[in-house]
């Protein structure tokens, strides 16, 4: 062996140490942290592809919706800025810087401080360096502070796609889920506010019943109220029980969704999810550089109300040069391949251009 040559053992990749794989019952992983395959999707591709057509979401993952739309709206272009309110994964912002290269830049702002280091490693490992791509840790109902924070006065491109990612949703340790039993937590920031429990636990019957009622038109809110406001639900399946045995004469179907509305209401009120909407609405036509273009996309009805008003208020004022006509939805391909996507629906407004 040449004196010039590396060891042998210097030209192999640095060794990842063996792990076992988790334990589980039965012929398939079923809980979220036991599905090792689709966590490891390099190693695993045709698991991943598997589970991608069989219209399921691979744990820790998020597929983004409507992409094809947000690029023909948002047409952002090489040497643009762009922002991404809600980073999440990261799917929608490698799709928009890869238009706002060569010369762009995008921020990526994400609530999320346990999905966020994840997201910038995987952007920066797909070749996405700091001169291209910022990541802020804030609520965007902070956007003008984390702007000028940057130096920046305003953006030629932002999106907004509401609501909670996949990997927040499917993790059990999250407190999202209404199918996977874990702390009822639902903080996007664990580290601010209180978790849901806490929530019920101080709320009189009056109070919940209108959260129920504002945050998800729950009709049968002043029952559900009585039956859970000022109790101590440490789980999130302790809290789907409660919730069926609240309501025996309804039937499964009717309750499951029920179930639903009342996680979605205590989401949206742990997070303040409302209140963020309308500042970021409110500070929007400021953020946006002259015929800036900006797309949301909500997940129900209490979302895209607020994002319909604001934006026709906005054409009224003569802010923006035009707006939306209509909600675009998700085409039916993409409803069948991804069921996530099914409520989604996207808004655009255009800044006036000087
Ligand atoms: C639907 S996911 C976004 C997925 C993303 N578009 C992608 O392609 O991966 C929504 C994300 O927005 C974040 N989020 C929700 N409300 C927020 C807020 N007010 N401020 C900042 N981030 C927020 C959540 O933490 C979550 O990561």
């Amino acid at each position: 062996m040449s004196d010039d040559l590396p060891a042998a053992d210097a030209c192999l990749p640095p060794a990842i140490p063996h792990r076992r794989r988790p334990r589980y019952a039965g012929k398939n992983p079923r809980r979220f942290e036991e599905k090792y395959k689709e966590h490891n999707p390099q190693r695993y591709a045709a698991t991943v592809a598997k589970v991608l057509a069989s219209g399921k979401t691979p744990a820790g993952t998020h597929r983004p919706i409507m992409v094809a739309e947000i690029l023909a709206v948002l047409a952002p272009r090489p040497g643009e800025l762009a922002v991404d309110c809600t980073l999440g994964y990261g799917g929608h912002a490698r799709e928009i810087l890869a238009h706002l290269l060569p010369g762009g830049r995008l921020l990526g702002l994400d609530a999320d401080t346990i999905e966020l280091p994840k997201t910038e490693m995987r952007l920066r490992e797909a070749g996405f360096g700091p001169e291209a791509f910022t990541v802020v840790r804030s609520n965007f109902a902070g956007l003008p502070q984390a702007l000028s924070a940057q130096n920046l006065t305003g953006v030629d491109c932002l999106l907004a796609d509401l609501g909670v990612s996949s990997m927040q949703l499917d993790d059990p340790a999250r407190g999202f889920s209404v199918k996977l039993d874990g702390p009822l937590d639902m903080r996007m920031n664990p580290q601010r506010g209180f978790p849901a429990s806490a929530l019920l636990e101080k709320s009189s019957p009056a109070a919940l019943t209108k959260l129920f009622q504002e945050n998800a038109d729950e009709p049968r809110a002043e029952k559900l109220s009585l039956a859970l406001a000022g109790k101590n639900f440490s789980t999130t399946a302790r809290l789907a029980t409660a919730i069926r045995e609240a309501l025996p004469l309804v039937q499964k179907e009717q309750a499951d969704l029920t179930v639903r509305r009342v996680f979605q209401a205590l989401r949206i009120a742990v997070n303040d999810e409302f209140s963020a909407l309308d500042t970021l609405l409110r500070h929007l036509p400021a953020c946006l550089n002259p015929g800036g273009r900006a797309a949301i996309l909500t997940f129900h009805s209490g979302e895209d109300r607020r994002v319909k008003k604001a934006f026709e208020a906005g054409l009224r004022a003569g802010v923006y040069a035009e707006i939306a006509p209509e909600i675009i939805r998700p085409s039916p391909e993409e409803r069948r391949s991804n069921p996530r996507s099914s409520s989604a629906k996207l808004r655009w407004a255009r800044k006036i251009a000087a």
